[in-house]
């Protein structure tokens, strides 16, 4: 019998080798796969069938006899089948989860290589303008047109150019180019390499998070294995050292120089003078792996799909207390509240939602009265917010939204690369901000509700502090208004005076989740008792 058991990371923490291991002891041939991407059903067992691949899922090591069977409680019929993946549309993960994805005849089987020789059967501009009219944005977050980057390059003189792929993969709650490279990695070096066709580039640089060893060893192996079809076009992967901002796009070239991973100041663009001062394409692993589709199946295929200038598919993210976590590949349009409830099932705690952060630790928080909100860069840049690179983080209602606004300026904090000041300092003063209106909000004396003090103010050093206390020495007596009306300003400052999106980002956690709760900020609600 042959049965296939994803390898994916993430079925392997949730017990995927065991059960694989398990078949196999049984006599069964097992491959292994990437991870269909919804994971309450993983560890998922797929047996071939005369009636196609039926599933069964979640299944542990003492399960084989009743899987082989066929009797086993937890067999899920075709996966493709259930209500999770009817509505999708898998345009850039059709492969994953389905093949083995390291093995060549697999991929060329499911329409591996199609677009590369599409695209190498063309003259280049051809190339460029297939993409361009595809409508195809850059994935990794800031939307800007695939197409007009690779015309830059294109047109850019020089005696070397590189194509790098971005997969420092840092949001919370994302994973989806994880799941690609380990799933399907040979989609993203095919998109590499098509981008290597279309601007002259010779050499490209895959630059991964370290945190993704499985993703790491996967690309290494299936660079090996398709060298002789990519050629005359090479590649190699660069581990990541663990910073969040080199996923901006000047750190991490940086830091494939070999230098500190530092923001460089814009212009000149990477598309001018990118990796070692030559034009470069740097995307994020989801725009590369859009591209062989994009070329094999036409523009229009592509373009056909989405909302407004959201043009195609994006392969959403459902993390955090979610009852149906994983990966969700949608045309652009489909709303908030759609996802969130109808794909997500809501929360896993069963309590009600309260409140979903969109687009990693830089990206707003939403209440469920903004779940109209369709699904589009445009509409959620005028809410406020951002769709970044689609993590749907939920919460229900034990959250506490003032904590989240401070983990959003401690995280600015911690991953701050220093170089500009409203960034490195301002997230400083923003957690000392955060803890003068959490403290005075928890305060549990009566006569001190709704003032700040700094017996309740963690870091008690702060610019702030010495001014108001050379007014008042003993006690700060400040308002929960006067402190986020600081706050406010002190946003503002990140918001336009820092240099990349980490500093200038951070204000949109904070903000939305200021607007949205105000009553978590003791603003306009009774101020909470805190429990002695
Ligand atoms: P950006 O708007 O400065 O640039 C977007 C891209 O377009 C860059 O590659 C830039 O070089 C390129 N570009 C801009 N104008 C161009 C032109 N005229 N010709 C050719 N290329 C041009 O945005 P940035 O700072 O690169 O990214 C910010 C985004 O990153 C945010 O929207 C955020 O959502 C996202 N982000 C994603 C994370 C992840 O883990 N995927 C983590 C943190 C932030
Ligand atoms: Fe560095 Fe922060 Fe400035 Fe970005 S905003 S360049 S991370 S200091």
């Amino acid at each position: 019998t042959r049965v296939f058991v994803s390898r994916d990371m993430a079925s392997v923490a949730l017990g995927a080798d065991d059960v694989a291991r398990a078949f196999g002891d049984a006599g069964c041939e097992v491959v292994r796969t990437g991870s269909r991407g919804l994971f309450s059903i993983e560890p998922l067992v797929e047996v071939e069938t005369d009636l196609g691949r039926i599933g069964f899922g979640p299944v542990g090591p003492g399960d084989v006899a009743a899987v082989l069977d066929g009797a086993h409680a937890a067999r899920l019929g075709k996966v493709e089948d259930l209500p999770f993946f009817v509505g999708q549309r898998r345009f850039t993960f059709a492969r994953c989860g389905v093949i083995d994805p390291l093995s060549l005849a697999d991929y060329a089987a499911h329409g591996g290589w199609q677009g590369l020789g599409t695209a190498r059967a063309q003259a280049v501009q051809q190339v460029v303008d297939t993409v361009k009219a595809s409508g195809l944005r850059g994935r990794g977050g800031a939307g800007f047109p695939t197409g007009i980057k690779w015309q830059t390059v294109l047109d850019a003189p020089a005696d070397e150019k590189f194509i790098v792929c971005n997969a420092d993969e840092g949001d919370s709650g994302t994973f989806a180019d994880r799941m690609l490279m380990e799933g399907d990695p040979f989609c993203l070096i095919e998109g590499m390499a098509i981008a290597a066709h279309a601007v002259g580039a010779r050499h490209g640089y895959i630059y991964i998070r370290s945190e993704y060893p499985f993703a790491i060893a996967t690309m290494r192996a299936a660079i090996a294995a398709s060298a002789h079809i990519v050629a005359p076009f090479t590649l190699e992967v660069r581990e990541g050292a663990g910073a969040y901002v080199c996923g901006e796009e000047t750190a991490l070239l940086d830091s494939i120089e070999g230098k500190r991973g530092q923001v460089r100041a814009k212009p000149p663009l990477p598309a001018l003078q990118g990796l070692f001062g030559r034009p470069t394409v740097i995307n994020n692993v989801l725009s590369l792996a859009a591209v062989p589709f994009i070329l094999a199946q036409g523009a229009d295929a592509y373009a056909a799909v989405g909302f407004g200038r959201s043009r195609g598919t994006m392969p959403v993210q459902l993390a955090g207390n979610v009852r149906h976590g994983g990966l969700y590949e949608v045309g652009f349009g489909i709303t908030l509240g759609e996802l969130v409830n109808d794909i997500g099932g809501g929360t896993s705690s069963g309590r009600p939602v309260r409140a979903v952060q969109v687009g990693g630790p830089l990206g707003a928080y939403f209440p469920p009265s903004m779940f109209h909100l369709p699904f589009d860069y445009e509409a959620f840049a005028a809410a406020g917010g951002l769709i970044g690179h689609a993590g749907i983080t939920l919460f229900d209602d034990s959250v506490d939204m003032a904590h989240m606004a401070r983990f959003a300026m401690e995280f600015c904090a911690a991953e701050s690369c220093g170089k500009c000041t409203p960034c490195r300092i301002g997230s400083t003063r923003g957690v000392e901000i955060m803890d003068r209106i959490i403290g005075a909000r928890d305060t549990s004396h009566p006569e001190d509700k709704g003032k700040a003090s700094t017996g309740s103010a963690r870091t008690g050093e702060g610019y702030l502090d010495r001014a108001l206390y050379s007014r008042a020495p003993n006690r700060i007596d400040v308002s929960i208004e006067a402190q986020t009306s600081l706050l406010r300003d002190l946003a503002d400052t990140m918001k336009y005076g820092s240099l990349c999106a980490l500093g200038g980002f951070t204000p949109y956690p904070v903000l939305s989740a200021l607007d949205y709760f105000p009553e978590d900020f003791g603003a306009s609600a009774p101020i909470k008792e805190a429990a002695e």
